[in-house]
């Protein structure tokens, strides 16, 4: 029997994450390994992308988030900053269709406008095409910085106190919630980064604030589908006290 085929039947499929998160990460590592250029890992990590977008979408994770470029990220050389802005554009243009025949909505959680304006074009563009299917929701954090989505959320709620639209004792963390990017989403149940580093790097800072984390030394490029299984199997068998007591 292959792994794949052992994993599903060890899997309780009524208690999937709700939403799993996954930090991309170790692209550059898989392609300086291989002798090749760090945008090649990029390539090699968008196919992995796909192919994980695709299995979560059969075995209906409800919503899955991808750590695709951080506010960080622009620190990296010109060059290989142009090549991942494409990433987002060329994804949409070979998978647009894909996503509506699976019924998948397109989210974005970060600085939209801080694009290049070819990336935000063919974003919103997609982000329009998708909003009415009710399947899975696929979100990209894309120039997303946690810190700052924080920050911006309390000028958002400051600003309404201060113009009389909101009182201070409605401040809450529902309330706090419905300010960050991820507005009505279910907070991650599961994070999965990959590459044997385990920090979160500012991602979705508040949302993870009860995720449960998995962590593996593959390179983002060599995921499979059994790495995923391994994640939300390891995670079925976590004891999720949120801070109480087993009674
Ligand atoms: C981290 O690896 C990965 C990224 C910064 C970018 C990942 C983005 C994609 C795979 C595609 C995004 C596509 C869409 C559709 C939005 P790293 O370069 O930090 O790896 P390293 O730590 O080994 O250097």
């Amino acid at each position: 029997m292959s792994e794949l085929t052992s994993l599903m039947q060890l899997i309780d499929w009524n208690n999937l994450p709700r939403h799993i998160a996954i930090i991309m990460d170790g692209n550059g590592r898989w392609a300086t390994q291989k002798g090749l250029p760090r945008i090649a890992g990029h390539r090699a990590g968008m196919e992995t992308l796909k192919k994980i977008i695709s299995f979560s979408c059969e075995i209906k994770i409800p919503i899955l988030t991808f750590y695709a470029f951080s506010t960080e990220n622009w620190r990296r050389p010109p060059q290989e900053v142009n090549f991942l802005m494409r990433l987002p554009h060329e994804y949409i243009r070979s998978e647009l269709q894909n996503l509506i025949d699976n019924n998948i909505r397109l989210k974005m959680s970060g600085d939209i406008e801080g694009l290049p304006q070819h990336t935000q074009k063919a974003v919103r563009e997609a982000l329009k095409k998708t909003e009415k299917n009710s399947g899975m929701i696929l979100n990209f954090a894309l120039n997303y910085g946690g810190r700052k989505e924080i920050i911006n959320a309390v000028r958002e709620i400051a600003a309404k106190v201060k113009q009389g639209e909101m009182s201070v004792d409605e401040i809450n963390e529902d309330t706090f919630s419905q300010s960050l990017y991820t507005a009505r989403l279910h907070d991650p149940d599961l994070l999965i980064r990959p590459s044997g580093e385990m920090r979160l790097s500012n991602f979705l800072l508040w949302q993870l604030a009860y995720a449960e984390l998995w962590f593996s030394d593959v390179y983002w490029p060599d995921f499979t589908e059994e790495h995923l299984l391994q994640a939300i199997y390891n995670y079925q068998k976590r004891d999720r006290r949120y801070g109480g007591i087993e009674l």
